[in-house]
């Protein structure tokens, strides 16, 4: 069916096609948290330098919850958005006096945690801890709006409900946190905003927008 040659085609394409970053050839969820943080409002080559210097610096949960908040903020320096790194610091403050520096591997209860929301906790239990968790965000949401062919509004609260059921619907047993990443790899390399290249999507044979050439409409544009 439709969802079986969702997953073997997504599966196969990431194989062959998957970039390797930093962030990917670990389990380790202190480093998927970072990088998640990190790529909230920035791109992958820039978060690239950054996260590695960081990672040099700050190597675990307990290093940096010992660290001074301004040596925090001064690895930040050039990213932007400082209140991610004070989150950061006092989240890394929290998990060392809490829970021994440990991570929760429950996506709920990751969501508890500071600056930590529903994309981030989704993503740090399902890359780190192989939970079934599902993660929309920019580029997952694009991509399943045009596999749906959803031609609302992805952000209203009907498509949000619509989009987050979907990407838990998506995940197969096995592997769900690297299934989770092809995902976003499609989405951010081949499903992209503008002129997407749907000749080389191995999904074009189960995506609505592809079959009703709808790529351009879907998703529908932030009303402003
Ligand atoms: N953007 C947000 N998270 C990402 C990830 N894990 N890999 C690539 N791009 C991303």
């Amino acid at each position: 069916n439709r969802m079986t040659r969702l997953r073997r085609n997504l599966s196969r394409w990431y194989a062959a096609n998957g970039r390797e970053l930093p962030w990917r050839a670990t389990h380790d969820p202190y480093r998927i948290w970072i990088s998640e943080i990190m790529l909230q409002q920035t791109t992958v080559a820039a978060v690239i330098p950054y996260f590695d210097r960081f990672l040099k610096q700050f190597p675990t949960v307990d290093v940096l919850a010992a660290a001074d908040e301004n040596d925090v903020l001064r690895m930040w320096e050039g990213l932007g958005y400082y209140s991610r790194a004070r989150n950061i610091h006092t989240t890394a403050r929290q998990l060392v006096a809490e829970r021994d520096g440990t991570f929760p591997e429950d996506a709920d209860e990751l969501q508890r945690l500071p600056g930590i929301g529903r994309y981030t906790a989704g993503a740090i239990a399902s890359f780190a801890f192989d939970r079934r968790a599902p993660i929309v965000e920019a580029n997952t949401l694009r991509l399943y709006s045009r596999l749906l062919g959803y031609q609302g509004d992805p952000r209203s609260s009907a498509g949000q409900k619509l989009l987050w059921r979907f990407a838990e619907e998506v995940l197969p047993r096995k592997q769900p946190g690297r299934f989770n990443q092809a995902l976003m790899e499609l989405g951010s390399t081949v499903c992209t905003p503008t002129a997407p290249d749907c000749p080389k999507c191995p999904l074009r044979t189960v995506c609505r927008a592809f079959a009703e050439n709808l790529q351009s409409e879907i998703p529908r544009p932030k009303p402003r």
